[in-house]
């Protein structure tokens, strides 16, 4: 077990008095390119990263959820805006699409970096969803479950988000990228071997703090359909670069982000396969740029990081994630990040930005039951 699930299990055994029914655990994830795209039906190429949310759950009457992190115990049938709506989400979901799981108790531990654009709550999602469909033998697929996390999250939250966290939390394997059709919900690993490669991954949480659903993310989401609309398609996925043509202002700078990101992100995916890192590197700076000009989701600390890590030899960077904030990307030879982070932290102190904080991840498995 991994550190954070024996958590979860002792404060499951030191809490409730009694062992577990089950442990399961859910990683956090970034995106390697494919911003957006989700919702317009599009590509998407997330990985998992080494950083997880556990939950150890038992079938007793308890109905009581608790944080090890927090140290609280919250009821199941209760609301309040805490970490347990994520929870009580995914247990109103699973009821939802007719699959009854009341009567559990379950602690939590996690070690992913929250609100910072890392999807610390798809791994809570994803995590219980796994947990009480072991616990409860519903019997679901990884994708069933995705999307009835991705439900939790839309309809219980109140956020809308697309399927992509979810997908990427429980479908993720080890060492691997994700690629994910977000119309046909077909997902692919594709190889990631950073290390073969001489390569790190690093992440840079600006620490400007993000809060999904006050942010322009619904925005962005209404001017692609508004987009999609005008040009008589369903979603943005079928739009072609000829169409663009047919568009101005506003609607234009949004579809054309969605029309070459997707396209970018096919090709991320053939440099990947030929291990063409210094493609792959260029697709990731043309993505930042398009969000930054087109899509207007950058701000001045992640094309600062960008910048920073274009000076210091990164073959690619690019903000990651919902954007208005959080985390960057940089793929950079593997001694030099050190380096990176050092000019980083002296340039956003000489610019008066936060202090930035500095992760390295390397692509992990996905959610799995693990006791
Ligand atoms: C957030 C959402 C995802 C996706 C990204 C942007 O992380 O949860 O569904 O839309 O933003 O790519």
């Amino acid at each position: 077990m991994r550190e954070t699930e024996k958590r979860a299990r002792g404060a499951y055994v030191e809490k409730f008095g009694e062992e577990p029914g089950v442990v399961a655990s859910a990683p956090g994830r970034i995106n390697l390119i494919g911003e957006h795209t989700d919702y317009n039906g599009g590509f998407v190429l997330p990985c998992a990263i080494d950083r997880r949310l556990a939950v150890a759950a038992g079938r007793n009457g308890g109905n009581l959820l608790y944080s090890a992190d927090f140290d609280r115990v919250r009821p199941l049938h209760r609301e309040d805006d805490s970490w347990a709506k994520y929870p009580r989400g995914v247990a109103w979901a699973l009821r939802e699409a007719g699959h009854d799981a009341d009567g559990f108790q379950a602690a939590l531990a996690g070690d992913v970096p929250r609100a910072s654009g890392l999807s610390s709550s798809a791994a809570i999602e994803a995590a219980t969803a796994l947990a009480l469909d072991a616990l409860f033998e519903f019997g679901l697929d990884r994708k069933s479950l995705a999307r009835i996390c991705q439900r939790a999250e839309n309809e219980y939250v109140g956020v809308q988000s697309g399927i992509m966290d979810q997908y990427a939390s429980l479908l993720c394997e080890a060492g691997s990228a994700l690629l994910i059709d977000c119309r046909s919900l077909e997902a692919e690993t594709v190889p990631l071997d950073l290390e073969g490669a001489g390569l790190s991954l690093v992440v840079c949480d600006t620490r400007v703090e993000r809060g999904l659903g006050d942010t322009g993310y619904n925005d962005r989401r209404a001017s692609c359909e508004r987009a999609a609309e005008t040009l008589g398609v369903s979603q943005l996925r079928d739009a072609t670069e000829g169409d663009l043509e047919r568009l101005s202002s506003e609607e234009l700078r949004r579809a054309r982000h969605i029309v070459t990101e997707n396209a970018r992100v096919i090709r991320a995916v053939e440099s990947l396969r030929a291990k063409d890192f210094e493609a792959f590197g260029q697709l990731m700076y043309a993505s930042h740029e398009s969000m930054r000009d087109d899509y207007e989701i950058s701000t001045p600390e992640l094309d600062a990081f960008v910048e920073i890590a274009r000076e210091n030899g990164a073959p690619g960077a690019r903000l990651t994630g919902a954007g208005f904030g959080g985390c960057a990307i940089a793929l950079m030879p593997a001694g030099d990040t050190g380096t990176l982070a050092d000019a980083c932290r002296r340039a956003f102190a000489g610019r008066g930005f936060g202090e930035p904080e500095f992760y390295e991840f390397v692509p992990a498995a996905g959610a799995e039951v693990v006791g």
